[in-house]
C-alpha cells in the first residue's frame, strides 16, 4: 500500500475550514468538493492513456486520452456521497458503483447495507472514496469486494485518515492481496482515533456535517 498526504497550501487552508465546528453544511459541501477536486488530480496522476490524433484548426496534432475502460468510482455511503460531484467534474465518463456500509456503533465493525458493484472488475481501475479513514475496517471491506470481484488496483481518496486506520489497511491488504496496488491519498494525516472511534483533532461526523444530523 502506497500513501500520500497531501502537501499543498491551499488543501491545508481547506481543510483547516473544514475543521472548523463555525462552517455550516453549505459551506463544508462546497470545500468537499474542491478537496476531492485537488485530491482527485494527484492520485489519478498514474491512469493510463493511449495516443490519439486530433484537428486543431492549424494542422492535425498528437496527443493522447484517458484508455478504456473507464474507471469505476465507488462512493461509500453515506459520507462518499459528499466526494462524488467533485471527482465526477474531474472524470466525467467515470462509471459510479455505490457500497453502503455503516459503523456498528458499540462494536465500531462495519456493517454492509448495500453493494451495488458491477460483478466483473477485472481490468477495472477503481476509486474509493470515503471522507474519514477512521478504523480501516470500512476501507478494507471495500478493497475486499472489489479485488474480490477481479480488479487489481485501487485508488482511494480520503480527507483525513487516523494513523491507526491507515496501519489496518496496510496490514490487511499486504497480507491479503500482497499482489494488488492500492493507493491510499488522504489531505491530511490526523493524531489519533479516540475511544469511539472518532479522528482526532478531526471534524467530526463527515454525514452530519454534511447533511445534517438525521439519518446514519
Ligand atoms: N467517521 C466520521 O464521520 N468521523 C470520524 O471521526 C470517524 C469516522
Amino acid at each position: 500500500m502506497e500513501l500520500t498526504i497531501a502537501d499543498h497550501p491551499l488543501i491545508a487552508h481547506k481543510v483547516t475550514s473544514l475543521r472548523d465546528t463555525e462552517t455550516t453544511s453549505h459551506q463544508f459541501r462546497q470545500l468537499v468538493e474542491e478537496l476531492v477536486i485537488l485530491l482527485t488530480f494527484e492520485a489519478t496522476k498514474s491512469l493510463p492513456t493511449e495516443p490519439v490524433s486530433v484537428e486543431t484548426p492549424l494542422t492535425s496534432a498528437t496527443g493522447v486520452r484517458l484508455a478504456g475502460p473507464a474507471p469505476l468510482i465507488v462512493p461509500i455511503l453515506r459520507a462518499g456521497l459528499g466526494m462524488l460531484s467533485g471527482i465526477t467534474k474531474l472524470l466525467p465518463d467515470a462509471e459510479v458503483g455505490f457500497l453502503g456500509i455503516k459503523r456498528n456503533e458499540e462494536t465500531l465493525e462495519p456493517e454492509t447495507y448495500a453493494n451495488r458493484l458491477p460483478e466483473d472488475l477485472s481490468g477495472r481501475q477503481i476509486i474509493l472514496i470515503d471522507p474519514m479513514l477512521a478504523t480501516g475496517g470500512t476501507l478494507n471491506d471495500s478493497l475486499d469486494y472489489a479485488f474480490e470481484r477481479g480488479a487489481t488496483e485501487a485508488i482511494c481518496i480520503c480527507l483525513l485518515g487516523a494513523p491507526e486506520g491507515v496501519d489496518a489497511v496496510r496490514k490487511h491488504t499486504e497480507s491479503t492481496w500482497p499482489q494488488n496496488k492500492v493507493d491510499v491519498h488522504l489531505a491530511a494525516l490526523d493524531e489519533k482515533l479516540n475511544e469511539i472511534g472518532y479522528i482526532v483533532p478531526g471534524l467530526g461526523d463527515a454525514g452530519d456535517r454534511l447533511y445534517g444530523s438525521s439519518g446514519s
